[in-house]
Order: structure tokens, then sequence, then C-alpha cells
């Protein structure tokens, strides 16, 4: 053939086309990943792209200035509206001449690659299940009566290949007006599921919407609520945002609200209307961090535990209170937010929720495998996702099992004499040292070690409010390196470990950080109790990831990630210390940060990742530890620091 040859680069992909075509068109015709919202009308500018010209001895082209067509009036108007990057051209404007090579930036492409901070970590594929696109609608006629929504609907058949679509009578109300107030242009929000169903209008604007959409990926835990509020086009985190969860004041843990429920009629529904609460408060509030239209957010992505997960959904938790722990639903959902009295977003936004793996194993966990994958790993790894309840993952390409332990609010800075949230004013880091027993610290917020010159003297006095998860982690380790903690836990009086800061306190001792006499501020110290709070918890950890190992007949593991939350604050060398998790080489521990929040952005962002998470929790096995005996054992075991019979030779080293 003797058409010019047209190469797209980052793809590779490569056809002869006539001398005329839209560079947009070819792109389509050769399944390039090219955006488009106007669908070629030169309006929305997401077809951008650079040709290169040159020479392409490896994509054997010799291009010229003259392959692609000269300027044209569409291009011409937009480009003085708004202007165009130099270089750039709409691809769906511009025409081939010649053979050419044709580069699609990344923020053209619709499937374009968000990049997530640990370097390990696969990157999220942009695929939302909601998309724009902008259409235009035939007019009445007398002579061929049809409805609006019909014309729209062929329309978009006819425009964007869409088959069907559905639109509720809130939607409804608004079609008409909309459609002649856009002069019968408009842009629709189209949510596409991925179970086949037809795609449905959440939203309708005049005209070319240029706002964006927007989701929420929201980590529901026991004691905190974390958010991030993601752009839906590019996948770029607009602002993250945390609350503390309003049912603590029903019970601390999951299963004091369980009774919670079963002892107080409506008790279940006390609890579903404060938590949907504070999800409204803080989508608001989110919303105004990022400076947006909350009404711009068409999508939100719940992961959380089954307790969580029933009281979210309005769903009586009294199952889980008891063996055999039936869940009243395991599978994912997908529901309108208003169906769940989500009123402060879009009101046709659509929710979807993680499916859980089985009994307290839940969405969190299917979130966690989702972001950390360890069905696709070749080493043997365990994965720890510290909260009110851990979720433990242990697995390999020929296997995963799947547990949660209770350990309770201590890792959150809960139940802990100074313990707080991880938010400004927290201690996060402590160092003691081994010799002088003297503490410092970092907190929240500054930079600066207690002791080094520039530590705001301002935070010392006034801005110190308490110790969080990660602080009193590292506090009870460096305790025990120092020597001011024997190994059943109990602190030593001054005498015995020769530091005045281990004060008397009623019949036990305490360790003193931070005097308030002395040095302004608050009295932070770690007490006899803290301690007992978090071998309880650590031990609960620890004895979970014991019975997953039993389970797999393994006594070691090749690789450990820490998650949570905070876990990307959470040092391993203390969590091992402390021993929260078995004994590995040091370097073969890693962080993951809040790794189920990060499963929920990637579901949020990539609808094939549902239909992905859904066939992974089928294959993942669920260990319940509440009716394994062995887990007592290891949890009495567990409780001494590090451990009283297993061996940490890594930690000698
Ligand atoms: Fe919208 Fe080219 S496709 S400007």
């Amino acid at each position: 053939t003797t058409d010019p040859l047209v190469v797209f680069t980052p793809s590779g992909k490569r056809g002869h086309f006539p001398v005329g075509t839209p560079v947009l068109t070819a792109a389509r015709q050769l399944g390039v990943d090219l955006d488009s919202v106007c669908g070629g009308r030169g309006i929305c500018s997401k077809c951008q792209i650079t040709p290169s010209y040159g020479e392409f001895p490896k994509h054997g082209v010799t291009a010229s200035e003259n392959a692609l067509s000269e300027w044209n009036a569409v291009e011409q108007r937009y480009d003085d509206k708004r202007g165009l990057k130099s270089g750039r051209r709409l691809g769906c404007q511009a025409t081939v001449q010649g053979d050419i090579v044709i580069d699609v930036p990344p923020e053209s492409q619709v499937h374009r690659q968000v990049v997530r901070k640990a370097a390990t970590a696969r990157a999220i594929t942009m695929d939302p299940a909601t998309r724009l696109y902008f259409v235009v609608v035939e007019e009445p006629d007398m002579h061929s009566p049809t409805g609006d929504l019909e014309r729209l609907e062929r329309a978009l058949r006819e425009q964007w290949n869409i088959d069907a679509i559905t639109a509720d009578l809130s939607l409804m109300s608004k079609l008409q007006p909309v459609l002649r107030k856009g002069k019968w242009e408009v842009t629709v929000a189209l949510h596409k599921g991925h179970k086949d169903e037809a795609a449905r209008v959440v939203e309708i604007w005049p005209g070319l919407h240029e706002h964006g959409l927007y989701g929420l990926a929201i980590d529901l835990g026991s004691t905190t609520i974390a958010a991030h509020l993601t752009d839906m086009e590019t996948g770029e985190v607009k602002a993250s945002s945390g609350l503390m969860n309003p049912q603590i004041r029903f019970g601390e843990d999951l299963m004091s609200r369980v009774s919670y429920s079963m002892m107080n009629p409506g008790g279940d529904q006390e609890m579903t209307k404060a938590v949907r609460e504070a999800i409204n408060d803080l989508t608001t509030s989110i919303s105004e961090e990022a400076g947006i239209s909350s009404e711009l957010i068409v999508e939100t992505v719940f992961v959380c535990n089954p307790v969580m997960h029933h009281l979210l959904l309005g769903l009586d938790p009294v199952e889980l209170g008891q063996a055999p722990f039936a869940l009243a639903t395991s599978e994912s959902m997908s529901l309108p937010a208003r169906e769940m009295d989500l009123t402060n977003m879009n009101p046709r936004a659509q929710v979807y929720i993680l499916p859980c793996i089985a009994g307290h194993v839940g969405a969190d966990c299917a979130a966690v495998a989702l972001s950390e994958e360890p069905g696709k790993s070749e080493d043997l790894v365990l994965i720890v996702d510290v909260g009110t309840n851990a979720e433990i993952l242990l697995g390999n390409t020929s296997r995963v099992l799947a547990c949660s332990s209770p350990t309770g609010p201590a890792f959150e800075g809960a139940q802990i004499s100074s313990g707080q949230r991880a938010a400004p004013g927290a201690i996060e880091r402590i160092e003691i040292d081994p010799v002088t027993k003297e503490p410092r610290f970092r907190v929240i917020g500054s930079e600066k070690w207690s002791d080094q010159e520039g530590f705001d003297q301002e935070i010392a006095t006034s801005g110190i409010t308490g110790i969080c998860g990660s602080g009193i982690i590292e506090a009870v380790a460096e305790m025990r390196v120092a020597g001011l903690l024997d190994e059943s836990g109990l602190i030593g009086s001054a005498d015995q470990t020769g530091t005045p800061r281990c004060v008397p306190e009623g019949r036990t001792h305490a360790y003193l950080i931070h005097d308030a006499s002395a040095e302004g501020g608050p009295r932070i110290t770690v007490t006899q109790g803290d301690i007992r709070a978090i071998q309880l918890a650590k031990s609960a950890l620890y004895a979970g990831a014991r019975l997953l190992m039993d389970e797999m007949n393994v006594d070691t593991v090749d690789r450990v990630v820490l998650a949570g939350a905070f876990g990307a604050h959470i040092s391993t060398k203390h969590a091992m210390v402390l021993g929260m998790i078995p004994d590995a080489p040091l370097n073969k521990v890693s962080s993951a940060g809040n790794a189920a929040g990060t499963g929920a952005r990637i579901a949020l962002c990539n609808i094939g990742a549902r239909s992905e998470i859904e066939r992974v929790v089928r294959e993942i096995t669920k260990v319940e530890t509440a009716i394994e005996p062995k887990f007592q054992d290891h949890f009495v075991a567990a409780n001494a620091i590090p451990h009283k019979t297993d061996p940490f030779p890594e930690l000698s080293q």
C-alpha cells in the first residue's frame, strides 16, 4: 500500500491510513488509548497528541513537518480561547498527510497509570466505572414523536456505541431543562458497572462539563474512618482526611458493638445512623478541603470489616457474635449511595463495597489482598494490617490463607493513658538511650527530635498532645531494649533501672517521657497498664500470624509486610523487637502504608480490579481465630517480649 504509515508511541501500534484521516480515527481503529469526551468535535481537548518529526529508524518512518494537516479553524479557535501547549495538536482535528510518529502523552490516555508510592507496588491503571460523554441530541419533532430520554439514548448509541441506558426519576426531572439549556448539546456522566448491567445516567450538564468527576475511597475502621478524595479522570488523590468512628461510644471494639446490638433493641440502627452521619460529615469536609463541589462525587468505594460492613448497610451484626459467624452476604455490593442515606454527595452516586472473605475476615482484608497481591508472590509473604482488628494474610502463588485477629484499639493509640489518634501534636517516634535511659522523641508536625537544636519550644510546652500508635510501639520496644522492662513486661523501679524517670504509680511503675512541671506541656508517661494493653494487642497479632503459619505448616516466612492506617510509620525494627511479627531478616520486612485504603482506591479507579478481587477472595482460605484452640496457646506464649519460646535469631544480630 502507498498510504502513509502512522506509528503511535508509547504503544508502538501502527497502520497505514489514507491521506486526510483524522489522528483520532486512526487511533480508534488501531485500539490506541486516546481520550475524547466530545467525540471529536474539537471542544474537550482531551485528545491532545504530539507529532514527532525527524528520523525514526526504530519505527522505519521518516516524517516531515508536512506529515500532518495545517491547523484548522477549530484548533485555532481552541488555541485562541484556552491555549494549546507548544507542539501539541488536537488529535480529532489534525489529519494524516504523510508518514508520521505520534506520541500520546499520559494525560491524553484514558487508561493512564497512577504510580503508587511504595517502590514495589504495581501502578493503578485508570479504568473507572463512571465516565463523561459529550453528545449532540436530536431536537424533538412533531412528526417523529419520541421522548427526550429515548433521543439521548439514540445519540449515545450512535456517537459512543453505548447500548442502553437507564435513568432514575430524579435525573428525569433534570433531563428536559438541561437539554434545552444546552441547546441539545449535553455532557452525561454514565456509570457502567463490571457486571453487564445497563449504563446508568448519574448526572447531566448543559454543554461541555469541564469540572471533572470525583470518587471517594473509604477505609471504614472500628476506630478511625479514613477517606481519599480521588480525581476519577487522572487518579490523583486530591485530599485525604479522617475522623474517629463515632460508634466508639457504643463499644470500643467489634464484639462490644455486637453485644450492644444484642442487649439494646434498635441498637444496631443507632450505630448505623451514627456511622452514616460521620461519613456525610467527612464527605463535606473533604470536598471543602479539596475545593470541589460535593455534587461531583459520583462514586464511593468502601472497605471495612464484617461488623462495620453490616452496620454500614443497616444489617444487624448479631449473627457475627457467635459461631458459625454467618454473614448476611459475603458478595460485593453495588448500590445507590442514597439507599444508604449518604446524602452529601451526588444524589445519584454509586457505592461499591468490596466482597468479604468469610466470618470475621472482611472486605478490608480483601482490599489488602488487592493492594499487596500475596497470591502473585513467589516468596511466602506474611501481610499484617494493623488496626483495632488485625487482618492477616499468608501465602504465595500456590495458596493464600487469611484470618482476622482482635488486637483491640491499643495500636491506634486508644486504651493508652496518654494515647491519641495520629494527628499533629502526637509523639510518633521515640528513642531511649540505653546508657542514660533518657528519651528523645519526635512529634507529628515537627521535623526535629526533642533534643535537637531547633526543636520547637512551642511544641514542647503546649503543642504535645499525646502518643499515637506508632509512638507507643516504639516506646515499649525501646524500654525493653534499654532494660526498663523485663521479658514479662514489668516496668522496673528507679532503683532497679537506675533512672529517676521510672516513677512510682500506684503499686506499679511508669516511665516518664515528658514531664509537665519541668518541661512544660502535659505529663506523658508509659504506664504498666499501657504495657499490658500493648502486650495483649501484640500477642493477638502474633498468635494470628502463627496460626496461619501452623495451617501452612511452616516455621518461618520469607517476607513480612506491615500495613495499617498508620502502617507507613510503624518502624519495622521496633515491631520485631516487640514481637508483633515473627522473626525475619529485617531487610525482608517492609511497610505498605494503608494497604486497605489503597485497595479501596484501586477498586475505585479500575472496574477490572473489582472482578479480580471478587475472583481472588473465592480462592482465599479463611481461618477463624475465635474457635481455634491453638490460638489461645499462641496468645499466651506471645505475651512475653519478644516471645516466650519462639526464637528471634535475626533480632539478636
Ligand atoms: Fe474533544 Fe478532540 S476529542 S477536542
